[in-house]
């Protein structure tokens, strides 16, 4: 698949054309141009501008608020709830987020709940926004199903991604941020276009088979089988259950269902380290990970790396070469329609 390079202005300009026209005022449309555009930098292409299609479709089949009114209630004052009414996952989890680093700045942590929301993209946007304001982030989603629960032959778990996000001092901060599947969607999508099979124990066929041919997955597997299974179903529960939301097949689906509400509930946790009374976590966090980059590796990987250590690295060279970015998705983007 051949792509072209762009530079990060000209794809957001483009992006935020794109989601205007399908009706997002230009506030909305550039809190999502550039979450999708910092998936992109970050080589997450998979929730980056890829998407823009998808929610324009969405958007103009009524799936999406585009004049979303997000009201937060009060729930005690470390805890609010966020209604996002219908809008864009993107600028609930951004609103989310806020509110949760501000909540943690006056009591220690923020914890704020979000009902009726939407797909938001990469959860490390959010995680590095609240430590860019001094927080540690605790992020997760719940997901529509399309991965097998430990020993289950058919779907019952979303790809519920998870993301933590810690300071780090006079640096990049750490971010961890996975989905829980074994692998994400987007990489068995690339497959199938490829024909390049995908790796061992990640996926089911429709008799619940282990298999690696892309044209025979129904289902992934949770990554790090009961373990992953379980984590999954955490996030589902306090996200959905806990919003007295959806649960996994009850979910209503990103890829049709088209005209309905998909009604997701997020969750973001915050905590400030300074009002726990530690004014040297982020030092710390920067010794840690020095230490961690300092492990001896094994034969064949030529250095240990902290989680982010890949994404800024990619960034980096977008920074300097421009955004690798589909030429059929580029095509999308500068069409007229
Ligand atoms: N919004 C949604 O509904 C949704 C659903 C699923 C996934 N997602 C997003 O998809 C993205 C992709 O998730 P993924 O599971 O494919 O991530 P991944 O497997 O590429 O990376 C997972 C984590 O491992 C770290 N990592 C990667 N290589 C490493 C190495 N060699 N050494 C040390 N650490 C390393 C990364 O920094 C990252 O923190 C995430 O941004 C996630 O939020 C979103």
């Amino acid at each position: 698949m051949s792509s072209v390079l762009i530079k990060e202005d000209e794809l957001k300009a483009l992006v935020l054309t794109k989601l205007t026209r399908a009706g997002l005022d230009d506030n909305t449309a550039r809190e999502v141009t550039d979450v999708l555009v910092h998936a992109d930098m970050t080589g997450v292409h998979s929730h980056g501008v890829m998407r823009v299609e998808h929610y324009c479709t969405r958007l103009q089949a009524g799936g999406l608020n585009p004049a979303a009114v997000m009201a937060f209630q009060s729930i005690s004052p470390s805890v609010a709830v966020l209604d996002s009414d219908d809008g864009m996952g993107h600028s609930a989890l951004l609103a989310a987020t806020d509110r949760a680093v501000q909540l943690a700045k006056e009591t220690g942590v923020g914890f704020v709940g979000i009902k009726n929301t939407s797909h938001c993209g990469a959860l490390s946007y959010f995680a590095e926004r609240a430590t860019r304001q001094g927080a540690i982030a605790i992020v997760m989603t719940q997901t529509d199903t399309c991965v097998a629960p430990y020993g289950g032959a058919e779907r019952f778990l979303g790809t519920n991604p998870l993301a933590f996000g810690f300071p780090v001092k006079d640096e990049a901060p750490m971010i961890v941020d996975m989905a829980t599947s074994a692998v994400a969607f987007g990489k068995i999508l690339h497959a199938k276009e490829t024909g390049q099979p995908v790796g061992e124990g990640l996926a089911l066929d429709k008799e619940g088979n282990v298999t690696t041919d892309p044209h025979k997955i129904e289902n992934l597997l949770p990554f790090g089988k009961h373990k992953g299974s379980g984590i999954a179903l955490a996030i589902d529960a306090l996200t959905g259950i806990l919003m007295g939301a959806n649960f996994g097949n009850h979910i209503v689906r990103m890829y049709g269902d088209y005209d309905k509400m998909r009604k997701l509930a997020s969750l973001v946790i915050a905590i400030d380290p300074d009002k726990l009374g530690n004014a040297f976590f982020a030092a710390t966090m920067k010794t840690m990970r020095d230490e961690l980059r300092a492990v001896r590796p094994v034969p064949g990987v030529e250095k240990v790396l902290a989680p982010n250590d890949p994404q800024m690295a990619y960034k980096a060279k977008c920074q300097r070469e421009g955004i690798p970015v589909a030429e059929g998705i580029y095509q999308y983007l500068t069409s007229e329609n």
